[in-house]
């Protein structure tokens, strides 16, 4: 898959790209991540990319020019046909759904703006979508940029080393995951669940599948009315209602007795 970044600050998109598992996806050459930046495209001396806003106010706007110019060379930089995203807090909010989608596209485009934001005309032409990561003002889109390189790349094909990862992780069956536990088996914080130190296969997934469940139920209630349980997970999902209730009045009598 090929990414392409329109941005003024190029360096921070391609140190947040260099990194971790999407670093090492563009070592295996799963994925490609270009930038872009419209200083080197605008056409008076002074690089100019922004103006004041008509109407009056504070705050700059982008001007159309120089990312115009842009778009055209990015555009014709790869012989794909490019999908075009400008981040913006105005944009539909980015769920896993929408990266799942992203990541099957042979190449996108993310359109970082700064200032105010963008004229509008650029955005009504050259823009297919608009994405937000989240309901708070950013000062730039490449934060954002880079929430989505990430979250895109490490599902392409061979980015994780063990692939089965991304299918247990929150979001892709529509439920959040399971704790997870590591070495020691026992600390002075707990210890590990027995049913994961029993190597009883089947038991361990119904336990992690009842915990994912019940986790979901405790703090994304919304996620679980949006998706019809079987018998099965209505089943561990009751159980895990039942367990909590009990452990909530044992610490209520604990509290108390102290
Ligand atoms: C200061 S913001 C502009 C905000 C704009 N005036 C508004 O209120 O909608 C500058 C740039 O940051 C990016 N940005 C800010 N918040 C974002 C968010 N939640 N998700 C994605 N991009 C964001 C956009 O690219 C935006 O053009």
């Amino acid at each position: 898959m090929r990414i392409d970044v329109v941005t003024l600050f190029p360096d921070f998109v391609r140190q947040c790209a260099a990194v971790g598992v999407v670093g090492r996806a563009q070592q295996r050459e799963l994925l490609q991540v270009e930038t872009w930046n419209p200083r080197d495209y605008t056409t008076d001396r002074h690089r100019t990319v922004d103006s004041s806003s008509y109407g009056g106010g504070p705050g700059m706007v982008m001007l159309i020019q120089p990312l115009r110019a842009t778009l055209e060379v990015m555009r014709n930089a790869a012989p794909e046909p490019v999908h075009v995203i400008y981040l913006s807090p105005q944009g539909a909010r980015l769920t896993q759904g929408r990266v799942e989608a992203l990541a099957k596209r042979p190449r996108i485009a993310l359109l970082c703006g700064r200032y105010e934001g963008v004229d509008e005309r650029l955005l009504t032409h050259e823009v297919d979508e608009e994405l937000s990561i989240g309901d708070y003002v950013l000062s730039g889109g490449e934060l954002a940029a880079a929430v989505i390189i990430d979250a895109v790349g490490r599902l392409q094909d061979g980015a994780l080393n063990d692939a089965q990862s991304a299918e247990q992780d929150s979001f892709s069956d529509g439920l959040l995951d399971c704790p997870h536990y590591a070495k020691p088996v026992h600390d002075a914080l707990g210890s590990v669940p027995e049913v994961l130190l029993s190597g009883d296969h089947a038991a361990i997934a119904r336990w992690r599948q009842k915990q994912s469940l019940g986790r979901t139920w405790l703090r994304r209630p919304e996620l679980l009315s949006q998706r019809a349980l079987d018998a099965q997970s209505r089943a561990l999902l009751d159980e895990f209602r039942r367990e909590h209730v009990q452990y909530e009045q044992k610490r209520q009598n604990d509290a108390v007795d102290d």
